[in-house]
């Protein structure tokens, strides 16, 4: 099959809480990158309340995709698909983007492709680094998900490990809830604990029993709540900035050490990180000195390519198009959408 020279795709995300449309040529070359944010909102619940997040989208979804069109000197005359994560995330917040993106690819006649939100993730890191290609492999680290992943080939995936319970993200912001940071937790932690000493308090690692590449957060997270209640009861004060430090470490320790696992046992010459909580400074610094110390490329996207994004579904979109993946009119959301599935 001959290869058209350009393929211009036009991506929508609206999985959690942004609102999401770019135009992305040929998986890597960004023309636009609209994200409409609704973390102002949900803050006033200390989290993302998933009715008003679909409400949101819905009223914000048709200006995002015109302005990604816009940004990026198109019409949708000159997009040659359209692609939209379907899943894992939101079911309402999900199905908002859904039907945005079958209802252009209808009117306009397009190919449409329905794309997983974590494949997203791992992509963004094709972006900035052209020279990137697989076999690489991937600490995927979200508020919804944390999985090693060994990538195989462009939309080939193996998940070494992943959380039993909380994911690192949701570990960040309840653990920020707890010590009155707010929402979002991540950046609000990153923040405070370059003010505080990470050796302070020795919280347990994320570790289960028996497994190299596995993660869980929920006891650490439940030690960080009875450290602070224990301190309550004693009416002794607590330095936020310390713990917000202690914790960040012995997260970043254990997403490392799994990694560093894994880098030995699978060889990988290139290693990359993905997902909001890879835009954490750590944890970044930290897999940054593990790969150069095993002499393995290390890849990590601007922050603002580790949350979440539509350019990264449109980096996605690009290789799982030129494999010949369509999506048909009965697409739906899935909420729980397993990595590799279709
Ligand atoms: O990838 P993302 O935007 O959404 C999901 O797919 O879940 O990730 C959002 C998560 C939140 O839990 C947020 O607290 C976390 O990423 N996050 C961070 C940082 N920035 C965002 N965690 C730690 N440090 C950060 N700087
Ligand atoms: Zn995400």
């Amino acid at each position: 099959m001959t290869q058209k020279e350009e393929i211009r795709i036009l991506a929508i995300e609206s999985s959690c809480d942004e609102t999401a449309a770019a135009v992305v040529v040929n998986g890597r070359d960004v023309r636009s990158n609209v994200i409409s944010s609704q973390i102002d909102i949900h803050t006033l619940y200390g989290g993302v309340v998933p009715e008003i997040a679909s409400r949101k989208h819905i009223e914000r979804i048709n200006q995002v995709v015109q302005q990604a069109l816009d940004d990026a000197k198109m019409t949708l005359d000159e997009i040659d698909a359209v692609a939209v994560t379907y899943g894992p995330g939101l079911v309402g917040a999900l199905l908002v983007g859904v039907a945005e993106a079958k209802a252009i690819a209808w009117a306009k006649n397009l190919p449409f492709l329905g794309i997983h939100h974590i494949e997203g993730h791992i992509s963004a890191n094709y972006i900035e680094h052209p020279e990137l290609e697989p076999p690489f492999g991937c600490l995927v680290v979200s508020g919804g998900h944390t999985h090693l992943v060994r990538v195989r080939d462009y939309g080939e995936y193996e998940i070494l490990g992943k959380t039993a319970d909380d994911a690192a993200g949701e570990a960040f912001d309840k653990v920020a809830r707890a010590i009155g940071l707010g929402y979002p937790g991540g950046p609000k932690i990153d923040q405070a604990a370059k003010k505080g000493d990470p050796l302070a308090v020795a919280f347990p690692h994320g570790k289960v029993r028996g497994s190299e590449y596995d993660f869980s957060f929920s006891g650490l997270k439940s030690a960080v709540l009875n450290y602070l209640n224990e301190k309550k009861m004693k009416g002794e004060a607590v330095c936020t900035e310390d713990v917000a430090a202690s914790f960040q470490k012995s997260v970043v320790d254990v997403l490392v050490e799994h990694s560093e696992n894994a880098v030995r046992e699978y060889g990988f010459r290139k290693f990359a990180i993905a997902g909001g909580v890879a835009s954490n400074s750590a944890l970044r610094a930290a897999m940054e000195a593990m790969c150069r110390k095993r002499g393995v490329q290390f890849y990590r996207p601007s922050p603002v390519l580790c949350t979440d994004n539509a350019a990264m579904i449109g980096a996605a979109a690009y290789y799982e198009f030129r494999k010949g993946v369509r999506s048909d009119w009965s697409l739906n959301a899935v909420p729980n959408l397993k990595l590799g599935e279709r």
